[in-house]
């Protein structure tokens, strides 16, 4: 496989193929992970969940996410590799630049920044210093103390508007890639309808333009917390590690994952 780069994510968008993703924290699994086909790895800020045990993400820091950032980056080949900006590391563009600018040179071809309104500038910021960006929308685990827990997001007409208009702001402030986590299905095949980048779902339903799950949850972790509907066990049916990932990366691209019983409506 040739190394995914960030302009080929526009072009699987334009001749419909699909992205599997999944989070990682080590270079033990994202070599396993790699070899499985998978196509993007997040070093995600769930980190602080599934590997410091924590119950939310908001104690992570820069330099937990350089180092996890550095630890998969030597088990990678092909796949294109996002490091999340965690809690406060994006609050203003020159904080971004720095936190952003370690994740890169970390080996990260991309950093994740949750939410739209004020980060819209710090999108633009990054980008006009060839810093590539994913967004992050619907449920943004960073704003669980607002949010008041860990819910479905654009569920009413109104909330369902300002999504789009957020997902439309941060493609025009530069965006490459569009995380959208627990939103109603048809949500987010409006907003995968409405923009030229990429949509990666987690309880967004099929109608994305690829899949991320938390790596703990689709080997049949438990948390500790309550299993969310999106998640998937597919170490159940693949038997093994590499044969779980094999799973997903073809339930993905084949449009077999999510299905209904994985969605909200
Ligand atoms: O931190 C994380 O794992 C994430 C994904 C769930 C999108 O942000
Ligand atoms: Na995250």
């Amino acid at each position: 496989r040739s190394p995914w780069t960030v302009p080929r994510l526009r072009e699987a968008k334009r001749e419909g193929r699909k992205l599997a993703m999944l989070t990682c924290y080590d270079a033990g699994f994202a070599r396993a992970i790699d070899d499985a086909g998978i196509d993007l790895v997040l070093v995600g800020d769930s980190l602080g969940m599934v590997v410091q045990g924590r119950s939310s993400t908001l104690p992570v820091t820069v330099d937990d996410i350089a180092y996890h950032t550095r630890c998969v980056r030597r088990g990678l080949s092909s796949a294109l590799l996002v490091a999340d900006m965690p809690f406060q590391s994006d609050a203003s563009p020159a904080l971004a630049l720095q936190a952003a600018t370690r994740f890169l040179q970390a080996g990260a071809a991309m950093v994740k920044i949750e939410g739209a309104g004020p980060k819209l500038e710090v999108i633009r910021y990054l980008v006009e210093r060839e810093i590539p960006v994913c967004a992050h929308l619907g449920l943004t685990p960073q704003s669980v103390l607002r949010l008041g827990g860990y819910k479905v997001q654009g569920r009413d007409e109104a909330a369902a508007a300002r999504l789009r208009e957020d997902a439309r702001a941060v493609a025009e402030a530069g965006a490459e890639l569009l995380v959208l986590e627990c939103v109603p299905s048809p949500v987010a095949a409006a907003v995968t309808a409405d923009v030229d980048i990429a949509t990666i779902g987690i309880g967004a339903g099929p109608g994305c333009d690829g899949q991320v799950l938390v790596l703990h949850d689709m080997l049949g972790l438990d948390s500790g917390h309550r299993r969310p509907k999106f998640v998937k066990d597919f170490l159940a049916e693949g038997g093994s590690v590499p044969g779980a990932v094999l799973a997903y990366v073809d339930a993905v691209r084949e449009g077999r994952f999510p299905d209904a019983a994985h969605s909200y409506d």
